[in-house]
């Protein structure tokens, strides 16, 4: 999709589709009033025959009214003006932009920029509008047998050329969002670890076209075996498909500390000897979507090269079952020193981020964030609305919390107390893998705490919201839009 401002009033518009909004209650958005005007009311009538509603979330489209020179009008329902809201705002245009799948128009023209939204400005409704559209008009074709060329390949919006640097940091974050989703939706025979290794690399070698600043580094075995990282190698070992660590490298600030951010890249979960129940075991080619977040995010960086440094580390391994695997009882060694007692081979995310997180100090983090499927007690908790937060920095976590607020990518936070530490006890190991019973998010929050002491670290656990279920679900890239926020928030001005 193509993205472009535009100021064009209805009278001169030539379009092959305009997209307005409509008020329940007969009330027209400017737009929807002058195209009204020019086909001598012809809307109106609509509205009084009851033919044209204002529901919120209707969708209806207009062919050939007299005295246009746009062809089609796409009349979208806002619902009652005074209930108006961001929310409400972000569903009209999900709905508006399935409405013009339905079309075969190939360019349009949206004046959703122009409805009001209580305490939203122009260029929050201008980022919504780009997100929006590049997620509905996202399609998964990477292994179809015939992949169909997109009708619709230009969207323009009704907004000043004054706004065009927020409009180029909208299409970043949408270009982070759209790799994380590809992504996580590749199978995992074609996504292993040394294919996901294999794309941070084309990040900075040019893949897509050169980009400044970048450069990445990918350790294999025998590197992490130097490095004593016998936890995530450990759950590697039951795999035919070596492990990975990839570091990504963005450099936009001479030798300032980076924000560092590490990803889960579980290629497939088995669960290991723990192996998990065969219902929706084929979502687990999910579990790499926090390493495909990190990814995405580096896109939007490295597109938007902001004057900051960014390191994205991705731990790669595929989690099976086999006569090499580790197992319930294993005893392993972590980078950092600490024995840790396998109770189940099933927590294995944090068994690979813990020494991927010890690794990321060597770079001296201003923040320490890591992103993972990590628990199915983190979806009991808060379904797929909300992803974990869990940090020990409260200052830090607030920021992440108010910029997925915004963003509307929002995250709720759930405690790290000092009196969950103690389920993680056991006689045969400095610590376990897993807690007792009850609070299965926080505990292995807590787990990951003894990796990141002394940092400014967060954890987001996003069982929940990385994908839909089902067979026309799919990855969601969440949270790249919420951490692209709250990192171009870090941009000195
Ligand atoms: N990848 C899963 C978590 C998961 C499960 C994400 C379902 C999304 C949907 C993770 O590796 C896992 O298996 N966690 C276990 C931990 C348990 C053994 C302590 C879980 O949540 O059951
Ligand atoms: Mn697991
Ligand atoms: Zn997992």
């Amino acid at each position: 999709m193509n993205y472009f401002l535009n100021s064009t009033r209805p009278k001169e518009l030539e379009a092959a589709c305009a997209v307005v909004g409509l008020y329940d209650g007969k009330m027209l958005t400017s737009a929807c009033a002058e195209f009204d005007e020019l086909c001598g009311g012809a809307i109106k009538l609509l509205i009084e025959s009851g033919d044209l509603s204002g529901k919120l979330g209707s969708t209806q489209t207009l062919f050939n009214l007299p005295g246009l020179k746009t062809a089609r009008v796409v009349v979208v329902g806002l619902g009652e003006q005074r209930k108006f809201s961001a929310a409400s705002y972000v569903r009209v245009l999900k709905e508006s932009n399935r409405a013009l799948k339905g079309t075969p128009a190939n360019a349009v023209v949206s004046y959703l920029i122009e409805v009001e939204v209580p305490g939203k400005d122009s260029d929050w409704k201008l980022l919504q509008a780009v997100l929006a559209a590049d997620y509905v008009h996202y399609r998964y074709q990477a292994t179809m047998k015939a992949p169909a060329a997109p009708r619709l390949t230009a969207l323009h919006f009704t907004a000043p050329d004054s706004m065009q640097a927020n409009f180029t940091s909208a299409q970043g974050i949408a270009e982070g969002i759209r790799v994380a989703r590809e992504l996580g939706n590749l199978p995992p025979n074609i996504c292993t670890p040394a294919y996901l290794a294999a794309q941070a690399q084309n990040w900075s070698q040019g893949g897509l076209e050169h980009l400044a600043n970048c450069s990445t580094e990918v350790l294999d075995v025998e590197q992490m075996q130097a490095l004593g990282m016998g936890a995530l190698l450990a759950v590697a070992q039951g795999s035919a498909n070596l492990p990975k660590l990839a570091i990504m490298s963005y450099r936009g600030a001479g030798d300032d500390k980076p924000y560092v951010f590490v990803g889960k890249g579980i290629t497939f979960d088995t669960g290991g000897v723990n192996i998990k129940p065969s219902a929706a075991l084929e979502e687990m080619k999910f579990d790499m979507c926090g390493a495909a977040a990190v990814i995405g995010l580096m896109h939007t960086v490295a597109r938007l090269q902001p004057k900051i440094n960014v390191i994205g580390i991705t731990a790669l391994v595929e989690n099976m079952c086999g006569g090499n695997a580790y197992r319930p009882s294993d005893v392993l060694k972590t980078m950092a020193g600490h024995s840790v007692e396998v109770l189940n081979t099933d927590a294995e995310g944090r068994l690979i981020l813990c020494d991927a997180l010890t690794y990321a100090q060597r770079f001296n983090p201003a923040t320490l964030i890591d992103i993972a499927t990590l628990t199915g007690a983190c979806v009991v908790a808060l379904g797929n609305v909300a992803t974990g937060l869990l940090s020990t920095d409260d200052s830090l976590a607030n920021e992440l919390l108010s910029a997925g607020e915004h963003l509307h990518d929002r995250a709720w936070r759930l405690p790290l107390w000092d009196e969950y530490q103690t389920q993680l006890e056991t006689g045969f190991a400095d610590f376990a893998n897993i807690g007792s019973k009850g609070a299965g998010a926080i505990t292995a929050a807590c787990f990951l705490s003894r990796f990141t002491e002394g940092q400014r670290w967060a954890h987001l656990d996003i069982a929940g919201t990385a994908w839909d279920s089902g067979r026309k679900g799919g990855a969601t890239g969440r949270p790249v839009a919420m951490l692209a926020h709250w990192l171009l928030g870090k941009v000195p001005s």
